[in-house]
C-alpha cells in the first residue's frame, strides 16, 4: 500500500471524518444498534462515542493498523468491549447468524467489492438483524453526478480507492436487504460530489 496509504491516509481520514459537523449524523446512524454488533471499516473508531447503551460488544473489522492505533483514546473512554476481529469486510471471519446489528459509515465507497461485503454482512447477521448505514454515493441530481464521474478517478487515487458513484440503496437491495428507513441528503459543509449521503437502516430478512 505504501507510506501514503498505510501511514498518511488513515490520519487524513481521522481528521476529515472526525469533524464536529458530522457528529449528529453519527449519533443518528448509531441509534438502535443493539446486542452483538459488527462494524466494518472501523477506521479510527469515530463511532465509538455514539454507541448506545444497548450495544453489548463490537467486533471491529479494519485493515489499517494506524486507524486502530488512533482509536486507542476512544476505546479507553468507552465501557463497550470492542475487539479488532477482522481485516476485510469482504471476508468476515465469523459464524453465520452471529450478530444482532451491523454498522457501516463511509466505508462501502472504499471496499473494493461492496456487493461481496454486503452479502457477508447478510450472512453474519441473524435473520431480522439490521445494518445501520451512513454512506456517501451517487448523488440524486444529474449535474452533481456528472461531476462525480469526472472526479472519481482522482478521488480513488487520493483516498485509497474511494468511489463517488456507488448507488448505496441499489447495492443494499441487490444484496437482499430490505430498506426499513432511509434519508438521502447533501451533507452541510461538504462539496456535493462527496457529500451525497444515504443514512438509514436495512433489514436482513
Ligand atoms: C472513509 S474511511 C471511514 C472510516 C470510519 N468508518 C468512519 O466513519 O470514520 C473508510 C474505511 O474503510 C476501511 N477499509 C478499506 N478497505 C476495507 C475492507 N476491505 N474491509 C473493511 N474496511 C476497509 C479503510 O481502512 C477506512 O478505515
Amino acid at each position: 500500500m505504501g507510506i501514503y496509504g498505510e501511514h498518511v491516509l488513515p490520519r487524513v481520514i481521522n481528521v476529515a471524518c472526525g469533524l464536529k459537523s458530522v457528529a449528529p449524523l453519527r449519533r443518528r446512524v448509531c441509534e438502535g444498534l443493539e446486542g452483538n454488533v459488527v462494524e466494518i471499516g472501523f477506521g479510527s473508531g469515530l463511532n465509538v462515542p455514539f454507541y448506545p447503551d444497548s450495544v453489548e460488544r463490537v467486533a471491529a473489522v479494519e485493515p489499517a493498523d494506524v486507524g486502530w492505533k488512533l482509536a486507542e483514546k476512544r476505546l479507553r473512554a468507552t465501557s463497550v468491549p470492542v475487539e479488532r476481529s477482522g481485516l476485510d469486510g469482504q471476508s468476515l471471519p465469523f459464524e453465520t447468524g452471529s450478530f444482532d446489528t451491523a454498522l457501516s459509515t463511509w466505508t462501502l465507497c472504499t471496499i473494493p467489492d461492496a456487493a461481496t461485503a454486503l452479502s457477508e454482512l447478510r450472512r453474519v447477521l441473524k435473520p431480522g438483524g439490521t445494518l445501520h448505514f451512513l454512506e456517501h454515493g451517487l448523488a440524486p441530481d444529474e449535474e452533481v453526478r456528472r461531476w462525480q464521474h469526472r472526479l472519481e478517478p482522482v478521488q480513488k487515487k487520493l483516498f485509497g480507492g474511494c468511489h463517488l458513484t456507488r448507488p448505496v440503496v441499489g447495492l443494499l437491495t441487490a444484496a437482499g436487504f430490505e430498506i426499513a428507513d432511509v434519508d438521502i441528503f447533501y451533507e452541510d459543509n461538504a462539496p456535493k460530489f462527496v457529500g451525497a449521503d444515504s443514512l438509514g437502516v436495512a433489514l436482513s430478512a
